[in-house]
């Protein structure tokens, strides 16, 4: 029995210290060497020139190019089908990824993601701008007359397409969705009502803009984006892919951070290009 109590403690103390390694590299390394790399990151994203032309905050409103009446004649279809989800609580949490306004904002501020395809390989950002790699999800069947919809963009090939939903009144935290400034994701946000207080957001000069269409293309590099809380269901549908070339062959092409482009077309077409005052 001593034997065995002294194999017992030996075992704990090479067991202890590793428990008291791990739980500082959880709580102290980890955190450190993120923060480290997002100040980084963040650094070299603010530091990226744009475009004179631009002035942010910015988006081009996508309406003109799709149906919006369709659009808004879905909204009792979705609703009652996120209801669905809402009551099973199967949904993944959204998470902004590290690049919030502030350090410590939550990154799973409460939205939930209902994903109507997927990756063939475990998620990477990189991957949106690559068709070959997404399929449909048992999910896009329950959304069937959505998915139709989406079919008439403008797209010659889609990727990801997924519904973000929050029932829980927060707030979404403003992000940047990466720091490429080289890459340009084509996507369209949508909606089939004017319900979800969603922004752009220049930090610099702390205005915000908010989305006043149904549809909208946005750089989510070089400015911020986010949703203010609010009570009872609020949502919004995002595909991402790449335009047909009859349709990108409108779009300008910025001579340099392409992730810009966005900002850039909103920029110099008008109606899109003012912050609302
Ligand atoms: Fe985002």
């Amino acid at each position: 029995m001593g034997a065995a109590l002294g194999a017992g403690l030996a075992g704990y103390r090479i067991l202890c210290p590793m428990g008291v390694l791990k739980r500082i590299h959880r709580t102290v390394v980890k955190p450190s060497v993120e923060a480290v790399l997002r100040a980084v990151a963040l650094r070299v994203v603010e530091r990226a020139k744009v475009d004179p032309r631009i002035t942010y905050p910015c988006y081009k409103s996508f309406d003109e190019f799709i149906d919006v009446e369709r659009l808004k004649s879905l909204d009792g279809y979705i609703k009652e089908g996120i209801a669905r989800h809402v009551r099973a609580e199967k949904d993944q949490p959204f998470n902004t990824g590290a690049l919030t306004l502030r350090l410590f904002s939550p990154k799973k501020p409460g939205s939930r993601v209902i994903h109507l395809t997927q990756s063939k390989r475990p998620f990477r950002y990189q991957d949106l701008d690559k068709p070959d790699l997404w399929q449909r999800t048992k999910e896009a069947d329950e959304f069937s007359r959505l998915m139709d919809f989406v079919s008439t963009f403008p797209f010659k090939r889609t990727a990801r397409i997924m519904i973000l939903y929050d029932d829980s009144g927060k707030p979404v935290t403003p992000h940047r969705d990466h720091i490429s400034v080289n890459v340009c994701h084509e996507f369209i946000w949508f909606r089939t009502n004017l319900e979800k207080p969603f922004y752009m957001l220049n930090h610099r000069t702390n205005e915000k803009r908010y989305v006043e269409s149904y549809s909208a293309w946005f750089d989510s590099v070089n400015q911020f984006h986010g949703s203010e809380a609010r009570d009872g269901l609020s949502f919004s549908l995002r595909v991402d892919g790449l335009f047909s070339d009859e349709f990108r062959a409108r779009i300008p092409t910025p001579a340099y951070n392409l992730a810009s482009s966005s900002a850039l077309w909103a920029c110099t077409s008008g109606a899109s290009a003012k912050p609302r005052s």
